[in-house]
């Protein structure tokens, strides 16, 4: 898989966090064997630039790219720009209420977006499981948190929550709990943690965003060490 060729969408008008081709590049070359691509669901794929790096570096033959903020008419222009109009289909949709019929995917893929609304119980079990098939698995890779922090840190932690995304970060311990006991029976669920953090962030700072760039500035007063990746397999046993 070449990052390389992307490089062009390392910018702020793209990147929406952590560098994403990062987060996916590393979700796929350490998932299980026995992964099929072949139909692929981008969940909350925002500009479709991971459902184009799904489309190029697997064996996709075709992949749902669905997501909320985005609308389908803004990806499709993206997706016709980069010739994957046959391969790429652009849905605009929430993920708490998805158009496709039940058993319809061999993979559900999911970078940087399952923890805005995966966070509460019977979600996976609910509003995702059903749509992939027997065998199919859905991977996700998701900022999380090291430890929980303490003292000073968790109120510089609370400070960046106000109007970020932080409340949604959780320990692995914490996404273990959840999924195993929401869908052990039905599923196998590995989790790990990534090792493109570093490189992940710092692509995302050096964007110039805005969000970055105040994400840094919490960032450098402590949580940096205390924020990891978080990389969740699950198969569908039945
Ligand atoms: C940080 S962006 C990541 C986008 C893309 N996966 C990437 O890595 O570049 C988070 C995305 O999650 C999507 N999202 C959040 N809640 C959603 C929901 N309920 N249903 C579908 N997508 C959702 C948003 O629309 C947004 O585009």
């Amino acid at each position: 898989m070449n990052i390389e060729k992307y490089r062009k969408y390392f910018t702020k008008e793209y990147l929406m966090g952590p560098n994403s081709f990062r987060l996916l590049e590393e979700l796929i070359r350490r998932s299980p064997k026995d992964v099929c691509f072949d139909r692929t669901l981008d969940l909350g794929c925002g500009h479709a630039l991971t459902s184009m790096f799904v489309a190029n570096e697997t064996d996709a033959k075709t992949v749902f790219a669905i997501d909320l903020w985005i609308s389908a008419t803004e990806n499709y222009d993206r997706i016709k720009a980069n010739n994957l109009e046959d391969k790429i289909i652009p849905v605009h949709g929430d993920a708490m209420d998805m158009p496709f019929s039940h058993e319809y995917f061999d993979l559900v893929v999911s970078v940087d977006s399952y923890h805005y609304f995966g966070c509460k119980k019977g979600v996976f079990a609910d509003k995702i499981l059903p749509f992939i098939k027997e065998g199919g698995y859905a991977m996700i890779a998701i900022p999380g948190l090291k430890k929980e922090p303490q003292g000073d840190l968790k109120e510089i932690f609370e400070a960046w929550a106000e109007d970020g995304d932080s409340e949604l970060f959780k320990t692995i311990s914490w996404w273990e709990a959840l999924l195993k006991e929401e869908c052990n029976e039905h599923c196998e669920v590995v989790i790990k943690e990534a090792e493109c953090f570093d490189i992940a962030w710092s692509e995302w700072f050096e964007s110039g965003h805005e969000y970055g760039i105040r994400d840094k500035e919490f960032l450098d007063k402590g949580i940096y060490d205390i924020l990891n990746f978080i990389l969740i397999y699950i198969k569908r046993k039945d």
